[in-house]
């Protein structure tokens, strides 16, 4: 089955960057009768899997939401497991990422983060920042708005410094005061668990991605989920706004 899928992916047209929302870890253990946290650990099982399948695929950029801005408001025991798990599974990930020549990226409110935890990120970042394959970038305490509204600060400052002229602000330097600057615009945007919502996940940067929807959970989440969410993403026309018509005679005139 998994194979199947994996044959109907179109080596030459994967999308180059892809973003998930992991979402149903706390709904997936509840309706097991065990704690939330439960969950959690189970969708460390998904993110290696995941991880390990885009890497394989050669997919050039990996975003995983792992924790909103919002989500330092649930009950202080779920954000404190979370963060410690989140945090330890990253550092323990280092000698595997290595070895995949993954490179680790961050993005989000760090200064939300308990000194230790802001540490050893720093010291996984470190440990994989000459590997030159898949880039993973992890959405950690992070939200849209806020990323937001720091660039827009960060703005403001470079102009009442004198660094740029706020005539010649472009959507190029928006993007360049963005976490993501580094990174290319998702072309594919999946949320599990059936939910049907951005939840403050980068705004800006899905204008154009392709959203598919799944209901399976996150922590069932596999290998053979993600080709399918390809092989769709693959069956779509992206149009930019023009016809379809527009967007065959292009294809013709490149193939
Ligand atoms: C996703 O699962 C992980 C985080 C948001 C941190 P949830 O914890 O949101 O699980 P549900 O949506 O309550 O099932
Ligand atoms: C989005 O999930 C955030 C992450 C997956 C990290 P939530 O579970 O927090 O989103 P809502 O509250 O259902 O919108
Ligand atoms: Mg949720």
């Amino acid at each position: 089955m998994s194979e199947d899928l994996l044959a109907r992916i179109n080596k030459a047209q994967l999308p180059k960057h892809i973003a998930i929302i992991m979402d149903g870890n706390g709904r997936w253990a509840e309706e097991k009768g065990q704690d939330r946290l439960y969950g959690h650990f189970h969708g460390v099982e998904s993110v290696r899997n995941i991880v390990e399948g885009a890497a394989e695929l050669g997919i050039g950029y990996l975003t995983l939401y792992a924790f909103s801005t919002e989500n330092w408001d649930r009950p202080e025991n779920e954000v404190q497991g979370l963060m410690a798990l989140l945090v330890d599974t990253i550092r323990k990930e280092v000698p595997v990422l290595n070895k995949n020549n993954i490179r680790l990226h961050v993005i989000g409110d760090l200064n939300m983060l308990p000194d230790y935890a802001r540490q050893e990120l720093q010291e996984a970042l470190d440990m994989t920042a000459a590997n030159t394959g898949l880039n993973l970038i992890m959405a950690l305490s992070y939200s849209s708005r806020w990323e937001l509204v720091n660039a827009v600060k960060n703005i403001g400052l470079d102009v009442k410094a004198g660094k740029i002229n706020p005539e010649s602000i472009s959507q190029e330097t928006l993007q360049q005061y963005l976490s993501t600057s580094q990174f290319p615009d998702p072309e594919l945007m999946i949320r599990t668990s059936g939910e049907y919502r951005i939840s403050n996940f980068l705004l800006y940067q899905l204008a154009y991605a392709e959203l598919y929807f799944t209901d399976t959970r996150w922590p069932d989440f596999r290998k053979e989920n993600l080709y399918e969410a390809i092989v769709n993403y693959q069956s779509r026309q992206r149009r930019f706004g023009k016809t379809g018509h527009q967007i065959q005679e292009e294809t013709e005139l490149a193939s």
